[in-house]
């Protein structure tokens, strides 16, 4: 997607070799039309895999999956992080370290809104590591719900997370792919 590349060119911040930061397009501010487009995109791309729930993480990849769950038409599920738990009920829990925050936190899924019966495709903004979506994967497999894909809207292909994920058997597709931070410049796999 050209006008990703071109935006992430324009507005992203380069923070260190490893960390780009896209406050102004994805995890601050965001463009609905262009996330709509990323919806549209990743729902193109798994239409003819009987999806039954998009599920995310909060915060910053909710809008991506919102409107790739609305093009779907499907239920979106977004798991949070502990602090923010308020469901009384029984869930499902998983330790992640995160990559960013330099920080260990547990995200949870309540037992409610995931079943056996679903077939989930997991979507998020950014890749890096894959903590949070490893995490994720481990939740869909105790609950025994079927994974269908991953997509992510930023995939740093110098680092593990993509990798480890397709690796593990599953689908993985991303918008993007940054294959290199270095030199102060933002060099995209061609995709
Ligand atoms: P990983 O799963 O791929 O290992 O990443 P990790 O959990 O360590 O990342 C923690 C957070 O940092 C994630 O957001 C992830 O999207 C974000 N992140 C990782 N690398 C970059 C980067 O180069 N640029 C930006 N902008 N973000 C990055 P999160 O904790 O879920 O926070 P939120 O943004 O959803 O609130
Ligand atoms: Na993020
Ligand atoms: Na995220």
């Amino acid at each position: 997607m050209d006008i990703l590349k071109q935006r992430i060119a324009e507005q992203g911040v380069i923070l260190s070799n490893q960390t780009l930061q896209l406050d102004a397009l994805l995890n601050h501010q965001v463009d609905p039309k262009l996330i709509m487009e990323i919806g549209q995109e990743f729902a193109r791309r798994f239409k003819e895999e009987r999806i039954t729930k998009v599920l995310t993480i909060e915060s910053s990849g909710i809008t991506v999956a919102f409107a790739t769950a609305l093009e779907l038409g499907v239920p979106l599920v977004f798991a949070r992080r502990k602090k923010t738990l308020t469901t009384d009920g029984e869930v499902w829990c998983e330790r992640v370290p995160s990559f960013t925050k330099g920080i260990v936190t547990d995200i949870l899924i309540s037992k409610n809104v995931l079943s056996s019966q679903d077939r989930v495709l997991l979507i998020d903004d950014i890749i890096a590591n894959g903590d949070a979506a490893r995490g994720l994967i481990r939740i869909l497999e105790r609950a025994e719900a079927e994974l269908a894909g991953v997509g992510v809207v930023v995939e740093k292909s110098f680092q593990a997370g993509a990798r480890l994920i397709r690796e593990m058997g599953y689908r993985f597709e991303s918008i993007v792919a940054i294959k290199s931070l270095e030199g102060g410049a933002v060099q995209f796999e061609s995709q």
